[in-house]
């Protein structure tokens, strides 16, 4: 049976559309997953988006929609997202889908029944944006140590979880497995950071806003973030539900890919929460850098967001993929720059790659009509092409293994450029002018064949889209000859290969002119999901106003409308719209302004009936008080038509019901 391997990136928060940063992180998981596929493992691969919390539920009500209804169309867009870049997530988990929020609310009540959660009150210096309470010490000029952002003092009854009792526990474990956080550097910083300066107890339940799960036994409070949001890794194998083979089958999670900024809440308040569980611990959390951009996390809130949209549609998914894990490596911050994304574009995927494939299935074309003979003679060059070759493969593995993404990359390239200098040592255009050398022509030129071919299998985790484009050129088409293995045999490509000129892969671009063309393509597209953004919100605006809600008979009573006869009108000074108007109604007279000047002038007015709703409060407008209102209707061109009784002699004082 094979090894199962579970792997996992953050879920996301759908406060917004996702931009670069975030893909950073799920395309270098998605290759992980892929490398392991390969490998042959039966892999889980997990993402998904973590859907509760204050902000979601204020940017909803902004928009005047369920935080539900909000979510579900950003969740849309972030699946569109992982479809374009090709992610080949196994499953996909919101915190919102009914499995989880029952999971979690049986997580937290067994913690709570066996003390590792208790009642008390909190008290501290909360930034909403990021959900996070912090102490005197921690702020940075009195605002967020997060996103610089203000912060406001809170104090709320909550339940706490007991995460100091497991300090001790935590910092061996830690020490006794070196692997358990990575890199390295990460580890130290948790240890000498937060786990000797000592943990506090962790607040795990709010009161102040509604949008979350609810605790069962206590319903003021729903789950606080941590608790929700980490269980999902046990949740979406089916923990706490009737059925848990999935969980059985792939818990513990190999490795948990997550952003620096949350590798605390991974290597501390997780571990924690499982220890009280009594359940495995991940053997690794793998903690990346940033993408940077202007020398800032690229946020909404700056305005640096790349969307990577955009790009995927103007270079291709897998120049895209190939520039993030090849330009910056995994776990260190790195620079987002146009500029870079296009120089790797031109050198590495245009002139070592693209031109490594075109020039030998030009060549094959070229001098033998597209299909190689057998019969070949050795060269000199062709041992170091080789060895180059085993090198590669072995340290590949050994690289992936440690997620080492840039670095794997930057050995396949070892092959690719050893490959065409391997052109320039044969020179096959020489050899070609006699045909006494056509068996040292065909060996060199089946030799670049095979190193493109190893190359071809080796992108496969990184680039899920040319290794096809190059195996129709170079004719793979035993699929013996696409698994990752065989890029360990030197000489599995059959010896009669038939090639088949193609497009270019990687077409060549034009710095300059591209760069002002993708800025302001970028800018089009941020301006696009702006002008988005508005005329949602006022769709949404709308159509709520359409679909009113039902009333009981009981809502409607409150309702006191009674028949009135206009007895006086007049103009009220200063105002376009307003009628001063008194009304008879039964015994009493009553003053009503109302906006129908447009409509009805104060003569008309006079002697009318009308419908007037009395148990408003008295309102003042333009220094006049009004004592109820008038029933007007008002059609789509704004004329209005006051509504009345169809007997004009109708006795006013008369209730309406
Ligand atoms: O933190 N560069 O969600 P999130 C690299 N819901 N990575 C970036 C990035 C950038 N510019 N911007 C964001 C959350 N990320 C929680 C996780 S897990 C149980 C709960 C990464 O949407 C970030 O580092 O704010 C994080 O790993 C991930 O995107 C999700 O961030
Ligand atoms: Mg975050």
């Amino acid at each position: 049976m094979a090894e199962k391997f579970y792997i996992t990136t953050p879920i996301y928060y759908p406060s917004d559309k996702l931009h670069i940063g975030h893909s950073y992180c799920t395309v270098a998981t998605d290759t992980m997953a892929r490398y392991k596929r390969l490998r042959g493992y039966d892999v889980k691969f997990l993402t998904g988006t973590d859907e509760h919390g204050q902000k979601i539920e204020r940017i909803a009500q902004a928009q005047g929609v369920t935080p539900k209804e909000y979510v579900d169309k950003i969740v849309a867009g972030v699946k569109e997202l992982w479809k374009e870049l090709d992610i080949s997530y196994d499953k996909f988990i919101r915190t919102t889908d009914d499995y989880h929020v029952a999971a979690v609310q049986k997580i937290f009540k067994q913690l709570y029944d066996q003390g590792d959660i208790y009642k008390s009150e909190y008290e501290g210096w909360y930034c909403t944006p990021c959900e996070s309470f912090y102490t005197d010490t921690q702020l940075v000029d009195g605002k967020c140590p997060d996103c610089g952002r203000e912060v406001e003092r809170l104090k709320e009854e909550s339940y706490f979880f007991r995460l100091s009792k497991y300090q001790d526990r935590l910092i061996k474990h830690i020490e006794e497995h070196p692997e358990f956080i990575q890199p390295q550097t990460r580890q130290n910083e948790m240890i000498n950071n937060f786990l000797k300066p000592g943990l506090e107890d962790l607040c795990v339940s709010r009161t102040t806003f509604k949008w979350g799960i609810p605790v069962t036994f206590d319903d003021k409070h729903i789950v606080y973030v941590w608790v929700d949001a980490l269980s999902n890794y046990i949740t979406a194998l089916g923990y706490g539900s009737d059925d848990d083979s999935e969980f059985k089958k792939y818990w513990p999670a190999d490795v948990h890919v997550v952003g620096k900024e949350i590798v605390r809440f991974h290597t501390i308040i997780w571990p924690a929460m499982l220890m009280a569980l009594n359940l495995p611990l991940p053997k690794q959390v793998f903690g990346h850098g940033w993408l940077i951009i202007d020398g800032g996390k690229m946020s909404k809130s700056k305005g640096n967001v790349v969307d990577p949209k955009v790009l995927v549609d103007r270079y291709g998914v897998d120049s895209i993929r190939y520039f993030l894990l090849r330009e910056i490596a995994f776990g260190q911050d790195g620079n987002f720059t146009n500029e870079a994304l296009i120089q790797r574009i031109n050198s590495d995927l245009a002139n070592d790659l693209g031109n490594l494939v075109s020039r030998t299935v030009g060549m094959i074309d070229k001098y033998f009509g597209g299909k190689l003979p057998a019969d070949r003679e050795e060269t000199e060059f062709d041992a170091s092409l080789k060895e180059t070759a085993a090198a590669v493969t072995t340290k590949v593995d050994e690289l992936l293994d440690k997620m080492l993404f840039s670095d794997a990359l930057t050995e396949i390239w070892t092959l690719i450029r050893r490959a065409n200098k391997y052109v320039d040592e044969t020179q096959p255009w020489v050899l070609a002018k006699d045909d006494a050398n056509k068996p040292k022509l065909a060996n060199a030129l089946y030799n670049l064949a095979e190193a493109i071919r190893i190359v071809s299998v080796l992108i496969q985790p990184f680039m899920p889209n040319t290794p096809k484009l190059i195996w129709e050129q170079i004719g793979v088409n035993d699929e013996a000859a696409r698994t990752w293995d065989s890029a360990k045999v030197w000489g599995t490509l059959p010896a009669e290969i038939q090639v088949t000129k193609g497009s270019v892969i990687f077409p060549r671009i034009d710095m300059k002119k591209e760069l002002a063309e993708l800025e302001a393509a970028m800018k089009a597209a941020q301006a696009a999901s702006v002008a988005n953004q508005t005329k949602q919100a006022e769709e949404e605006k709308e159509a709520e106003e359409e679909s009113v809600p039902e009333i009981s008979i009981d809502d409607f009573d409150k309702i006191k409308l009674k028949v009135g006869t206009v007895i006086a009108s007049e103009r009220m000074k200063g105002s376009k719209k307003l009628l001063k108007n008194q009304i008879k109604i039964g015994n009493e007279t009553r003053q009503i302004l109302s906006g129908i000047a447009p409509n009805y002038s104060p003569e008309e007015m006079v002697g009318k009936k009308v419908i007037v709703l009395t148990n408003l409060p008295p309102r003042k407008m333009m220094g006049e008080m009004s004592y109820g209102m008038i029933l007007v209707a008002e059609d789509e061109n704004g004329e209005l038509s006051i509504a009345s009784v169809d007997k004009a002699d109708f006795a006013d004082g008369s209730a309406i019901s």
